[in-house]
């Protein structure tokens, strides 16, 4: 018995230690972010904070080049996206794509370089759909990016492939009779939700599929048959995973979006609910229309493991910040970026999807905001 307490006085200290090493370090701040007595409040560590801010500083941007003198389609053999730009513009744009995806590598990243105009690296192919990309963003989802825009550099910050990519996670087979049973997609602490036990996996239902993630009744018990509200906790699992990692990549809690008496409630939910409902929407046009038709274009060594394209999420673009870089207004200074560019000749033929309208979007957000 002796040696019991004797042990355990040292042990406790060692426990409680390796216990508080997965907490955060104090201080904690927190700011009032909705009316008094509702809870909603950012909780915010200073600490932390500090070293966001230093991954979400901007880039100077280049003086503009002059719009005077022969397009670049004029001048250059193999341009389909930017011909309409000057030679100047179109040296600057090459130059800032070379600073924001491939700072190290430079121009040859994507081109050979004795023949510019060669399309043979795959990386050259990419490059001219992300432009494209990015001016369907620019010009389509203002909804959600607003005035501010986005460039290359929003999701790449100077690495070729962006830091925070999504691929959909490797089938777990266990036999019938396995201990183990099914993991029905969860409790593997991953993660893409926090380490928490919520299914691993909140992309591939929401950001690509276009699964349902409301999961509130609107009254209880009310309806019966096919008009009953049948989500299960299961789905409601789902809900929480997608919350989570939505939270997770703008650095907030759940009260930047929700007032948390009424998940469901929009009129009471601050207005960047209608932002995050709007991204999530883009998030999935994105993947759909530009990163998923890419994925023969790229060599087998950047795909995942059953085969598909790296796809964006929320932290591909935000990558911790509320606003990425912190609404830090890059996308101006480069006007060749905010516009989808016409269809040259080769591309008239068959019209860019580019061109697709984000269709779902607007009305059911309004109309649920009147509700
Ligand atoms: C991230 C990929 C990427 C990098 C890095 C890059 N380029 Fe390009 N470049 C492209 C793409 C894509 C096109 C075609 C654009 C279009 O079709 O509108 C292109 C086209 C060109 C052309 C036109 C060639 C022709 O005759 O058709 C020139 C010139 C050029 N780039 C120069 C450069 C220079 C100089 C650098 C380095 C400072 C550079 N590029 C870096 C992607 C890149
Ligand atoms: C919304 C986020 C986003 C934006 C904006 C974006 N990209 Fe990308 N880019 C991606 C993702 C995701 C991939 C796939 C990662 C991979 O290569 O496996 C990618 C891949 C690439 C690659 C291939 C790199 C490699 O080594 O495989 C190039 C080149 C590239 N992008 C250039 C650009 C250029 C140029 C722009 C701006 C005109 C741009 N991207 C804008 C998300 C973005
Ligand atoms: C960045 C904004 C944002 C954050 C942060 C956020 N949510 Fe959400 N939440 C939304 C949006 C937008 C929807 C509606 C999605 C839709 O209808 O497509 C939603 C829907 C929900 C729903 C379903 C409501 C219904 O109608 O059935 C629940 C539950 C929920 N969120 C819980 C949470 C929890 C818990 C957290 C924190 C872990 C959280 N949310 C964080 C934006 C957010
Ligand atoms: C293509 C890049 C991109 C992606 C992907 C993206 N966002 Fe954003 N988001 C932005 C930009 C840019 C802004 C700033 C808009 C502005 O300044 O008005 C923004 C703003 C927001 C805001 C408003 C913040 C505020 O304080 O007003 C919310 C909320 C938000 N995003 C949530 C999300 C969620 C949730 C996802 C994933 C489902 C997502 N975003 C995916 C680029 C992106």
């Amino acid at each position: 018995m002796n040696l019991f307490y004797k042990s355990i006085r040292w042990v406790a200290p060692v426990l409680a230690a390796v216990l508080l090493a997965g907490c955060e370090r104090p201080p904690v701040v927190s700011v009032q972010s909705g009316y008094r007595g509702t809870g909603m409040e950012q909780v915010y560590n200073p600490r932390l904070l500090a070293k966001q801010a230093s991954l979400n500083a901007a880039p100077e941007s280049q003086p503009p080049a002059s719009a005077e003198g022969p397009k670049a389609r004029e001048v250059f053999q193999n341009v389909k996206v930017l011909g309409d730009l000057s030679v100047g513009e179109f040296t600057r744009h090459m130059t800032a794509i070379t600073a924001w995806v491939a700072p190290q590598e430079g121009c040859a990243y994507c081109h050979n370089l004795q023949n510019l105009a060669d399309d043979s690296k795959y990386t050259k192919v990419v490059a001219r759909r992300m432009i494209e990309m990015t001016q369907h963003v620019n010009a389509d989802w203002k909804k959600h990016v607003g005035d501010t825009g986005v460039t290359c550099y929003t999701c790449h910050r100077g690495n070729p492939v962006p830091a925070q990519v999504w691929f959909a996670p490797a089938d777990r087979k266990y036999t019938e009779n396995s201990l183990l049973g099914d993991l029905a997609g969860q409790n593997l602490a991953s993660a893409s939700v926090k380490l928490t036990s919520l299914p691993f996996d909140p992309f591939t239902p929401y950001l690509k599929e276009d699964k349902p993630i409301r999961v509130n009744g609107n009254e209880a018990l009310k309806f019966t048959g096919e008009a009953a509200n049948r989500t299960s906790t299961k789905q409601a699992e789902h809900t929480y995973s997608l919350m989570v990692h939505m939270s997770d990549s703008l650095g907030v809690n759940c009260t930047f979006c929700h007032n948390t008496r009424n998940f469901q409630s929009w009129s009471e939910a601050p207005p960047q609910r209608v932002t995050a409902y709007h991204g999530i929407r883009m998030a999935r046009d994105l993947n759909n229309a530009y990163m998923e038709p890419l994925t023969k274009t790229f060599p087998a060594e950047r795909l995942g493991v059953k085969g598909d394209v790296a796809k964006v999420n929320c932290a591909t673009c935000h990558q911790g910040a509320y606003k990425p870089l912190y609404g830090a207004a890059m996308a101006k200074n480069h006007p060749e970026l905010l516009a989808v560019a016409k269809p040259a000749e080769a591309a008239a033929a068959a019209p860019a999807p580019a061109a697709a309208a984000p269709a779902d979007a607007a009305p059911k957000a309004d109309a649920a905001q009147k509700k």
